[in-house]
């Protein structure tokens, strides 16, 4: 046992994340309206659908950006609205990759991937620097250690940031539409590193509008719309066998992009 998991006395019967009838609204918009969703240890899950459907919102509410109106979200058995929660504590366990790459632009690879295990995990500079070689390796770039970040592509920088986020040795991982900034040539690399990771049995919550990603490492597909999830299951059913007609109207707009503005 780490000592991570100690601290937050976790249980490896708890779900690594589990969300029960969740409520988010901005002003007198309501973006989340009653989400019921899970995800169990080792599993990836693919959230699909259209812009503006609550899918950031939902991650956000899952690593704490966003306070929920209403309803439960658990990290790991761990009740986040829970006031003896350690809100530190969770926040260290879930590794979070946005679309945009937030590296720190004026820090070189190896401080991006230092900083955080020195101030929050508190680690040696020494002991820092090995894990933050280890996991560039893991994604492919160890010869990029001192680069700066203006030096790299963009499918680079993402792959720096899932290193950094790796190296806190996260429970969880969530990714925000990891691939949609890229150029095309850039998105396979990327996409590569997050498929080694599910294979390495790392959890993952995925947004994603890369459907054959979803349909091919996905463990379950959520598909939702409006802020309510219209339909989930194994990705063969959900992206390959849709029953629900929103769920089909997505997918065809999806898959037949030159179609879209017809
Ligand atoms: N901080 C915020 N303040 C006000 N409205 C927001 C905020 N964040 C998101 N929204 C609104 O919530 C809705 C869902 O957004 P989002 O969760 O980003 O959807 P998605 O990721 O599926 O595109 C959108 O209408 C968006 O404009
Ligand atoms: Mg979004």
């Amino acid at each position: 046992m780490t000592t991570t998991d100690a601290a937050t006395n976790t249980s490896d019967a708890a779900l690594a994340v589990e969300v029960r009838d969740l409520h988010k609204s901005f002003g007198r918009l309501e973006v989340l309206k009653g989400i019921d969703m899970q995800v169990d240890h080792g599993k990836v899950v693919c959230i699909i659908g259209p812009s503006g459907s609550g899918k950031s919102t939902l991650l956000r509410c899952v690593n704490l950006l966003e306070q929920p109106n209403s309803g439960s979200v658990k990290v790991n058995g761990i009740e986040l609205n829970d006031p003896d929660c350690d809100i530190d504590t969770v926040r260290a366990s879930i590794g979070m990759v946005f679309q945009s790459f937030n590296l720190f632009a004026h820090k070189t690879v190896l401080n991006n991937l230092t900083l955080a295990q020195r101030k929050v995990l508190k680690r040696s500079r020494a002991e820092a620097e090995r894990i933050a070689q280890e996991n560039l390796e893991r994604v492919g770039l160890a010869d990029k250690i001192n680069a700066m970040p203006s030096q790299l592509s963009g499918g680079q920088q993402q792959r720096v940031a899932i290193a950094r986020a790796l190296s806190m040795n996260p429970k969880v991982m969530l990714f925000d539409e990891p691939t949609s900034a890229l150029d095309p040539e850039l998105v396979g690399d990327v996409l590569g590193v997050m498929r080694s990771l599910a294979d390495e049995g790392m959890t993952m919550l995925v947004v994603t509008h890369e459907m054959q990603f979803a349909r091919e490492v996905a463990d379950e597909v959520l598909f939702m719309d409006g802020g309510v999830v219209v339909e989930q299951g194994p990705p063969n059913r959900v992206i390959g066998d849709p029953q629900q007609t929103r769920t089909r109207e997505f997918l065809h707009r999806v898959l037949n992009p030159v179609h879209a503005n017809e």
